[in-house]
């Protein structure tokens, strides 16, 4: 059979397969059942959490032979042509492609025409944001009076650039990104399945990676399946592969900051340049490393943490904590997200993060004079 990527494999058909977006679901799931239907949806959010996934459900429970339902059967003519795609009512485009007026004219120009197959004719428009100012316009009269067999599903990254106008016509749903775990219990879940064993330490590097993208998730599972005939998989190649330090040198690398040792971090990040690792993935992992020193700051003064069995690295972490003030390490969490969110704007990444430091040793320097 011929491969078929695991993203595309693994899309969700129905309501109930979707990761994460609970409450958004049970939403959309009421409206169609409650036959509370919208003529216009706009979807929002980072790529890869499933916008496009939940329109073309949206679709399938709008044309499904069965009736508008919150479980289209997925064997009608109408839902199988639609998983095809080639159900001839269902429309999808990208408008990072039909940015002109014209285009958009020519498209909408089509709404005339009632629905041949289905009960609703169905504009799925991506990427909606590319639309030039007159392309936005032309969209805005016909979302003012849409007929009645006409459904527009928008979808977008960026919120900002879309109009207000745009958004008020519309039933606006924000998708948050995807929890670390839920996408790493569902990659465990999809793997089982799959047959193929996968240590979980690397489901983690692999969900902290893909920053709340359950896309970014599956393709980076993808690349790490085929490090390895046989799956023997280890930690040490996967965050070479993916550009991202290890936890012993992430390690390394806080132990560094907290002694304000500045020869030895700039040397780290020198060294993670040989190393092709991406800057803005150290930055992130050493969020995530105060964020679990904080907790065990909170727990060892609740007296919740227990000392026994704990492996060397945790040993490590304990004697760390305690040679650190919680304040401190709010502060460090602090500058690197503040930082992390200028790393773009730096001449270049690695004079970026090396600024990003500076202001923590800065911090430290200034704190110790007091
Ligand atoms: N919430 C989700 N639940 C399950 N799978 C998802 C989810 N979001 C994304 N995916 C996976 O990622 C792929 C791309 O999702 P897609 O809906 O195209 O993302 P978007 O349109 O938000 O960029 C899907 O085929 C699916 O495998
Ligand atoms: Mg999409
Ligand atoms: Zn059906």
């Amino acid at each position: 059979m011929e491969y078929q990527i695991l993203s595309n494999k693994w899309r969700p058909q129905n309501f109930d397969q979707i990761v994460g977006h609970k409450y958004i679901i049970r939403i959309l799931k009421n409206s169609l059942d409650l036959k509370r239907i919208h003529q216009s949806w706009l979807f929002s959010g980072i790529h890869g959490i499933g916008k496009t996934t939940i329109a073309r459900i949206l679709a399938k429970s709008l044309n499904c032979e069965n009736g508008i339902t919150s479980k289209p059967c997925r064997i009608c003519k109408n839902c199988v042509s639609i998983e095809k795609g080639n159900f001839l009512d269902f429309i999808e485009l990208d408008a990072a492609s039909k940015t002109k007026v014209e285009d958009i004219k020519i498209i909408l120009d089509s709404t005339k025409y009632p629905p041949i197959q289905g009960r609703f004719k169905i504009y799925l428009i991506d990427e909606i944001h590319m639309l030039s100012k007159n392309s936005f316009n032309a969209l805005l009269k016909i979302l003012e009076e849409p007929p009645k067999y006409i459904k527009f599903i928008l979808a977008t990254t960026h919120l900002k650039k879309i109009p207000n106008t745009i958004i008020s016509r519309c039933l606006h749903i924000n998708l948050p990104v995807i929890t670390n775990k839920n996408i790493s219990d569902y990659l465990n879940n999809q793997l089982k399945k799959e047959n193929i064993k996968i240590n979980k330490e690397i489901l983690n590097v692999i969900s902290n990676y893909a920053q709340g993208s359950l896309r970014n998730a599956i393709n980076a599972l993808e690349l790490t399946l085929c490090l390895n005939k046989k799956n023997q998989i280890k930690i040490k190649n996967i965050t070479k592969l993916l550009g991202i330090f290890d936890k012993k040198n992430i390690l390394l690398l806080a132990i560094n900051i907290i002694n304000n040792d500045i020869d030895n971090i700039l040397k780290i990040i020198d060294d993670a340049e040989q190393k092709g690792i991406q800057y803005n993935n150290i930055v992130l992992s050493l969020i995530t490393f105060f964020h679990d020193l904080s907790i065990i700051k909170i727990m060892i003064s609740k007296k919740k943490y227990s000392t026994d069995k704990l492996s060397k690295y945790d040993k490590i972490i304990y004697t760390l904590s305690k040679n650190i003030l919680f304040k401190d390490i709010q502060m460090y969490c602090k500058i690197l997200i503040q930082g992390e969110k200028y790393l773009r704007y730096a001449p270049n990444p690695k004079i970026g993060i090396e600024i990003i430091l500076f202001q923590i040793y800065q911090y430290i320097k200034d704190t110790q004079n007091i």
